[in-house]
């Protein structure tokens, strides 16, 4: 598969999608997002894949939809061609995507990294919904995962003041998972994704489910749901291998059975 926006390589069981405009900052223009989604259609696919990382450059992860593709659109033209139909299709991906953050990731470049399961941020990360500076709102769902990430507060702050955010504030925001340096960013989130692509992938679909539960039921209906897919997990094989090898105090073979 030949593309041109992104680059995308195989390490181990781990898929890495790179963004790749460097001369607009990895602006995410719709052959991006179409490519991203190209990508991971594949990883998803793959067997021998259990956990993909997607990142951009040391300067900008994204730094937003690209303005100047935004810049002539209409209304209604902009809702009836259902543009997000692409943006959300990243956000409802089986496996779990850990976004890798260095530099800029601003509007729909915060947006993409909210949609990945968890976001591990260089020290120079600056995360930021700046849109109300270009006369629109988020689009690709920040006043919604923004919200529920950091809270009303920190949420309208950002939204309403167009402001940057530092990995420190993000972290102690709970957007961020981990903030590492720099230089250590690829080393840190690729050792993250190999021990997640370690485990049992139908025990790793079902917790990532069932975190997602968490944002969309009721605690009761949530811990019903939870219930039942911990109670499922031990119809596998890897359970048994799981529970034995823990037993044998060695480490465990899983088979995805
Ligand atoms: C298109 C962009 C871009 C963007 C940067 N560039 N961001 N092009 N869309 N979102 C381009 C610039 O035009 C410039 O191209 C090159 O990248 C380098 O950018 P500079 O501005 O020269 O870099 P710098 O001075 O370092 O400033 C970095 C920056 C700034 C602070 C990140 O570029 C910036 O404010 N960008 C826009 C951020 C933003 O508003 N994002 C939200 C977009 S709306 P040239 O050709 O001049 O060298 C959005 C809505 C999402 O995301 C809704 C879902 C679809």
């Amino acid at each position: 598969m030949a593309y041109e926006t992104i680059l995308v390589e195989t390490k181990g069981k781990v898929g890495l999608i790179t963004l790749n405009r460097p001369q607009a900052l990895n602006a995410l223009n719709g052959q991006l997002i179409g490519e991203i989604n190209q990508a991971l259609d594949g990883f998803e696919k793959d067997a021998g894949i259990g956990c993909v990382v997607l990142t951009g450059s040391e300067k900008a992860f994204a730094a937003g939809a690209d303005i100047k593709e935004m810049q002539s659109r209409t209304f209604p033209g902009t809702y009836l061609d259902d543009k997000f139909e692409d943006w959300d299709r990243i956000g409802r991906r089986r496996k779990p995507i850990v976004a890798a953050v260095a530099g800029f990731a601003l509007g729909g470049g915060c947006e993409l990294a909210m949609m990945c399961d968890f976001i591990i941020a260089a020290d120079n990360a600056k995360f930021g919904q700046p849109e109300i500076n270009l006369g629109v709102i988020p689009g690709a769902g920040g006043t919604q995962r923004l919200t529920k990430a950091v809270g009303k507060a920190k949420a309208m702050d950002l939204c309403l003041t167009g402001r940057m955010m530092g990995a420190e504030e993000a972290e102690r925001s709970g957007l961020v998972a981990r903030v590492v340096p720099l230089a250590d960013l690829m080393t840190e989130t690729l050792k993250a994704a190999e021990a997640i692509a370690a485990k049992s992938l139908p025990s790793v679909l079902m917790a990532k489910e069932s975190v997602e539960r968490a944002f969309e039921v009721t605690l009761q209906e949530g811990l019903r749901f939870e219930r039942r897919v911990f109670s499922s997990l031990f119809a596998t094989a890897d359970q048994k291998e799981g529970m034995s090898a823990f037993a044998e105090k060695r480490k465990p073979d899983f088979k995805n059975a």
